[in-house]
């Protein structure tokens, strides 16, 4: 019989406790195990896991922080060929997003996989949920137990779909002079010669960001493969992201942030989202930060395209490095060895 492995570390309201309880029990043909604190920690690799996690007031749970150091200490391959999803509860309107991406960076970082969409939240009094009910007549309770439902069923299904020629997106927005992220990319790019790529510059002022049009507005111009705003988006982006298999994001640290350049695609994402799912397409990225913050970069990403737009998310998605002059890069000690690396990783990920 397969096991499902539950982390649920801290203590336990008795409303998260009857929803977990009803999700295992929906699944009795598996096992459950339940993980509580950094002791109870046994060989997580090659697992299916479910963090079931409950802040306090300020967001914190401090014996999942002691659990994700054990993992941390256990070394980077701690939970390999593992893939998890996320459950997260919060006494009031904030936090759970913040946390749900730092387990993600970092359950990654340790070799784990996520599928597309792998959280479910639930706010003070599921607040958060109420959008649902437009197009579900239901309570929120039960939106809620049909989300984490859902959730698990996705855990235990989703498999990892290797292709024979996959498809690269490359997507940047860099100064091919100078740009650190561009030559930490061709570091890359040697290493996957042979390999289905396109590269797409995405140019300063053309793509203006996401108009927000209205729900109905939006399906409008999805259903006509179009967009409010038209331009390179409609034309070039949007059909060569529906066209691949991966995408792989360059991503310079512009004030702790994705580029406003990338982050207009991303928004400008939606209209595509309306008509295609993501789950299968896999998402990479290459950070290269000035000082430090290069995490705050792959926490939005993943954020922003994994948790919110549902790409999949292979471990060790994201290739890091701190550069700051003009091609300091090439002096980073080892770089090319971790561009070899991370090359290999997408290869496993994505190619037959
Ligand atoms: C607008 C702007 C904002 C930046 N903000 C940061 C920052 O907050 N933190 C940091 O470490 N580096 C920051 N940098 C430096 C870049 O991250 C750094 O130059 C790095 O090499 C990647 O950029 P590049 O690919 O353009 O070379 C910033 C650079 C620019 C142009």
């Amino acid at each position: 019989m397969d096991t499902i492995y539950w982390i649920i570390p801290g203590k336990l309201s008795n409303s998260f406790a009857n929803s977990l309880k009803k999700a295992a029990e929906n699944y009795n043909q598996y096992n459950h195990l339940v993980i509580k604190k950094f002791t109870d920690i046994i060989d997580l690799r090659d697992k299916k896991i479910v963090f079931a996690i409950e802040l306090d007031e300020c967001g914190f749970n401090i014996p999942l922080g002691e659990i994700l150091l054990k993992l941390k200490e256990r070394g980077e391959d701690s939970l390999s060929d593992s893939k998890a999803v996320i459950i997260i509860h919060s006494p009031n309107e904030l936090f759970t997003k913040n946390t749900a991406r730092r387990i993600v960076f970092l359950a990654n970082l340790l070799g784990c996989r996520f599928p597309g969409h792998p959280v479910v939240e639930a706010t003070s009094n599921l607040s958060n949920l109420a959008t649902w009910q437009k197009i579900y007549d239901m309570s929120l309770e039960k939106i809620y137990q049909k989300q984490i439902q859902e959730l698990i069923g996705k855990l235990i299904m989703e498999r990892l779909t290797i292709i024979k020629h996959p498809k690269i997106l490359v997507l940047h927005s860099s100064s091919f002079k100078t740009s650190n992220t561009l030559m930490l990319w061709r570091m890359v790019k040697d290493n996957l010669r042979g390999e289905n790529l396109r590269e797409l510059h995405v140019e300063n002022g053309t793509v203006v960001d996401c108009r927000g049009c209205s729900y109905r507005t939006c399906i409008h111009y999805s259903e006509e493969k179009s967009c409010f705003y038209g331009g390179i988006m409609v034309k070039e982006i949007l059909p060569a992201i529906e066209e691949a298999d991966c995408t792989l994001w360059l991503c310079p640290n512009y004030n702790d942030a994705v580029s406003a350049k990338l982050m207009a695609v991303i928004n400008r994402l939606s209209v595509l989202y309306k008509r295609v799912k993501f789950w299968d397409k896999s998402l990479f990225s290459i950070i290269v930060s000035g000082n430090s913050g290069s995490d705050c970069v792959a926490e939005q990403l993943l954020g922003a395209l994994n948790i919110n737009k549902g790409f999949r998310l292979p471990p060790y998605f994201a290739l890091m490095a701190t550069a700051n002059d003009p091609g300091a890069i090439r002096k980073v000690q080892g770089i090319e060895k971790e561009a070899e690396r991370f090359a290999q990783n997408m290869r496993k990920e994505i190619k037959k």
